[in-house]
This record gives C-alpha cells, sequence and structure tokens, in this order.
C-alpha cells in the first residue's frame, strides 16, 4: 500500500512531502505491537479473495466482488474487529460496523465546496470510510491519517478487495506529526476535536495544512446554551475516557475565530441516535454503544449525568 501512495504521492500537490509522509509512516509500522501477526496474517487471507470495483451505495461502500467466501472473509475480516466506522458490503457479504457512517456524510456532503480535483485531508480518518467517499466524490487525492494501527490495517483490508482503488490512502498518523504544508484544499476533521486536550493547538494545526481560502470541515460534540459556554469532562463521557472539550455552538465559533478562520457557517446539529450508533457483532465481545451510554430513565443524558451526545459541523475558510 504505501509503494502505491508513494506512486501517486508524487504526482499529486503532496509531492514536496511525499518522502517524510512515507518514513513516519514506516517508523509507525515498525512499532513492536503483538497484534500485527494476526492483523497481517488476516490480511494475507483476504488477498486470496476476488477483488471488484468500489462504489457507493448508500449505506454500504460496496466492493462488486464475485464469488467471494463469505465464511472465510468474515473470519479474516473479524481478526481486525472492532469494526467502528463503514459500513462497507464486498460481495454478500455486509459488514455492519458500529456506526452508520452514511449518516455522517449526507449531513456534510450538502454543504461543502465540490471536491472535484481537490487535494483533501480526512484527519482522524478511522478505517478510511469517508476518506473513500471523499475520493468517489471527486477528490484527485484523499489522504486519511489516523494513528491507531488497527484501523489502518482495516483500511488495508478493504484496500485488497478493491480493482483499480481510487486515490484515497490512510497513513498512521497524528495531525501533530504532519510536515507543515499549507498544501490541502479541503481538510476534515470529523469527531476528532473532543479528544484533544488542547482543542486551539488542534485547530491551529488543522489551519496549518490548508491552502489560503481553503476549506475546513469540522464536526464535534456540542452541548445546548443551557448548560454554559463548554463542559471539560471530569472523568468519563458517555463511557468514553478520552473526552476534553464539549463546547457550545457559540464557544465554537469563538474558537474558529480566534484560530483565524472566516466565513464560519454552522450547517448541522444533530442528536446521536441508535439507528446511527449500534451494537453490532462486528464490534467484537464489548458489544456496548449508545442505548448503554445513556441514563436508563432520560437519553437527554448520559450515564454520568451530563447532555446526550449531540453532533454540530461548522464550514470556515482560511
Ligand atoms: C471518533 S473517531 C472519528 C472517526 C471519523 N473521522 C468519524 O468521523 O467517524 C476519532 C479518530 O481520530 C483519531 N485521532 C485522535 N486524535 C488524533 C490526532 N491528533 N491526529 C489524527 N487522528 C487522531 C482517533 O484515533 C480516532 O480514530
Amino acid at each position: 500500500m504505501i509503494d502505491d501512495f508513494k506512486k501517486h504521492c508524487k504526482l499529486s500537490q503532496l509531492s514536496p512531502i511525499c518522502t517524510q509522509l512515507i518514513d513516519l509512516s514506516n517508523q509507525a509500522y515498525g512499532v513492536n505491537n503483538g497484534n500485527i501477526p494476526r492483523w497481517q496474517k488476516a490480511i494475507e487471507e483476504i488477498q486470496q479473495q476476488n477483488t471488484g470495483y468500489i462504489n457507493f451505495n448508500s449505506p454500504y461502500l460496496t466492493i462488486d466482488a464475485h464469488d467471494i467466501n463469505e465464511d472465510l472473509l468474515t473470519k479474516s475480516l473479524k481478526q481486525i474487529m472492532p469494526w467502528r466506522k463503514g459500513p462497507y458490503q464486498i460481495g454478500g457479504l455486509q459488514l455492519d460496523s458500529e456506526w452508520r457512517g452514511d449518516m455522517k456524510w449526507n449531513r456534510v456532503l450538502p454543504h461543502i465546496q465540490s471536491l472535484k480535483g481537490k487535494t483533501v485531508l480526512d484527519v482522524g480518518s478511522g478505517n478510511g470510510y469517508f476518506t473513500y467517499l471523499m475520493s468517489l466524490a471527486g477528490a484527485e487525492m484523499a489522504l486519511g491519517i489516523e494513528p491507531f494501527l488497527l484501523f489502518n490495517y482495516q483500511f488495508k483490508s478493504i484496500r485488497t478487495l478493491i480493482d483499480n482503488p481510487p486515490n484515497a490512502f490512510v497513513l498512521p498518523l497524528r495531525l501533530e506529526e504532519m510536515p507543515g504544508a499549507d498544501i490541502f484544499d479541503t481538510v476534515f476533521s470529523m469527531g476528532v476535536l473532543y479528544h484533544q486536550k488542547d482543542h486551539m493547538e488542534h485547530l491551529q494545526q488543522l489551519k496549518n495544512m490548508m491552502l489560503k481560502g481553503g476549506e475546513l470541515v469540522l464536526e464535534t460534540l456540542v452541548i445546548d446554551k443551557q448548560h454554559g459556554d463548554q463542559i471539560i469532562p471530569k472523568d468519563r463521557y458517555a463511557k468514553m475516557r478520552n473526552v476534553w472539550c464539549l463546547p457550545s455552538i457559540d464557544t465554537l465559533y469563538t474558537w474558529l475565530k480566534q484560530s483565524g478562520f472566516n466565513q464560519i457557517k454552522l450547517v448541522d446539529v444533530t442528536k446521536t441516535t441508535p439507528e446511527e450508533q449500534r451494537a453490532t457483532h462486528w464490534i467484537g465481545d464489548n458489544t456496548q454503544s449508545i442505548n448503554d451510554f445513556l441514563d436508563p430513565n432520560d437519553d437527554n443524558f448520559t450515564i454520568e449525568g451530563l447532555p446526550a451526545p449531540k453532533r454540530a459541523i461548522l464550514i470556515a475558510r482560511k
């Protein structure tokens, strides 16, 4: 996959930073992680399956591979669980991930500039479900960055099944490791800001990657004004350990303005529902999902007594 990335990277707007991206990715893949042999073996098994073309047939990213051995493929894909992002369909096999990513994409796509011919960055891309959608929407180069190695292996496993894959890649990098280069037309940060200890630093780093006039697509958890300007969870939020900030929409505007963005627009606010986040057999033994994270007596609150998850999408320009 890295070789393929190298080839396409050199021909793209990313060419000045290709070598650094590849070196950093190789370092990240070189870490001592006891799961890698199992993930690698799963990929080798998946390579024995037939391949097909990728398309978006909502809700699934579909790969029209014929004569898939579904039992074997299921077994291999389950070696690289949990499948949080998706859903995917390979031949007749429906990989129903925890999240219905199509629902988020349908809220985002109508509001953003066309991605045709663009160079886009998908920060915190998970297994690349949205990165593929960006390339299918016409991006010339869609680069996902995702530090969690498991999700990189998931990306590889899906890519292995695609005939003539589009220019969508996921590399095992954090935003803060990206070589400084203002080269992206559109930068997506979806579901990432609230995981950052320093939200202003994250916004600044996103801006640093963008061309002047480029578009930022920011999707993050927010709270209603009645709960104040922001909540900093003392402990867990909806059972998640690493949630650092839950701003109101006004606060988010202020943060974007202070970071130097302009033309800031709120385009969507949606409460997370059990239709969008659900427990499926593709997330492994820990089959908890949204219903287990909310107060059983009042689904307006999390189990910790904080406002239930609600997500806003804001668009802004550099
Ligand atoms: C909640 S998931 C969101 C995935 C996807 N973007 C979506 O909207 O569904 C957040 C992802 O961001 C990644 N992440 C967290 N901090 C990051 C950082 N500083 N740079 C890049 N990715 C990061 C996490 O590993 C995780 O996979």
